[in-house]
């Protein structure tokens, strides 16, 4: 059988030097799809390199701790955004440039699209973060952002569900009320329903201003059914 864009051999091949970023709200499947499709390219030959934002590093995940560790609530939303981007400018220098220059392939679990959408959501204006994003990460931009939308309720039932989500912070964030009263959310996840739907919105909405190109994917479903709509986005990144 000939081979298709989106086969493992083919698409790994062609995604060489390329930078990919998964993003959504929180509870969209993301960071699984981001392992899945590690995966896959991998069987097909691609050297993948995984990493997260905030963090990825030893500064970073540093930062990552005093931004998800805390009470967002005291926390200056200049600050907070400011934290985000310093701990991306570490990852992009000490690790997806150097990766990308030796062709391997960048999945990045989240990038400055999270902070347009959570740090847009709470009150930071969306052009002064790409901005701020260009100081940080200079040109490096993904080759493609593939979002992964679901609803705030579909999303944090997801959590609900996932133990590994409980106890990474204790204090509840004073800027409203948590969706599972059971849950121990981190400092973004405490934030209230009404905070992430407009983390939503502003994810459906950062294409149009964003640099690089923003597919959006629905995230409902099965996650080997989700993957192959994944893969349908990636061949638009081919060489
Ligand atoms: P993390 O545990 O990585 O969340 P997830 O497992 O959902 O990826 O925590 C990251 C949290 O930080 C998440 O709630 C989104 C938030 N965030 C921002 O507010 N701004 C940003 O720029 C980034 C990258 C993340």
């Amino acid at each position: 059988m000939p081979d298709t864009p989106n086969d493992a051999r083919t698409l790994a091949a062609n995604l060489r030097g390329r930078f990919i970023v998964f993003d959504g709200p929180d509870g969209s499947g993301k960071s699984t799809q981001r392992r899945m499709m590690a995966d896959y390219l991998t069987s097909g030959g691609g050297e993948v390199v995984s990493c997260r934002d905030p963090g990825g590093t030893e500064i970073g995940d540093r930062i990552r701790s005093v931004l998800l560790d805390f009470d967002l609530g005291k926390m200056d939303v200049n600050c907070e955004t400011l934290l985000f981007m310093a701990s991306r400018a570490q990852l992009v220098a000490e690790v997806v440039r150097p990766a990308l220059n030796a062709g391997r392939i960048v999945l990045c679990d989240r990038f400055v699209t999270s902070t347009c959408a959570y740090q847009g959501a709470a009150g930071y204006n969306v052009e002064r973060v790409i901005e701020l994003a260009r100081f940080a990460i200079g040109d490096s931009w993904p080759h493609l952002t593939v979002l992964f939308d679901v609803d705030v309720e579909t999303g944090f039932k997801r959590i609900g569900r996932t133990a590994a989500h409980a106890g990474k912070n204790r204090a509840k964030s004073d800027t409203g009320a948590t969706l599972f009263e059971d849950a121990l959310p981190d400092a973004m996840e405490a934030r209230s329903i009404e905070f992430h739907r407009k983390v939503r919105r502003l994810f459906l909405e950062v294409g149009a201003v964003y640099p690089t190109e923003v597919v959006t994917v629905d995230g409902t479903g099965a996650p080997d059914v989700v993957h192959q709509r994944a893969l349908e986005c990636m061949a638009r990144v081919a060489h």
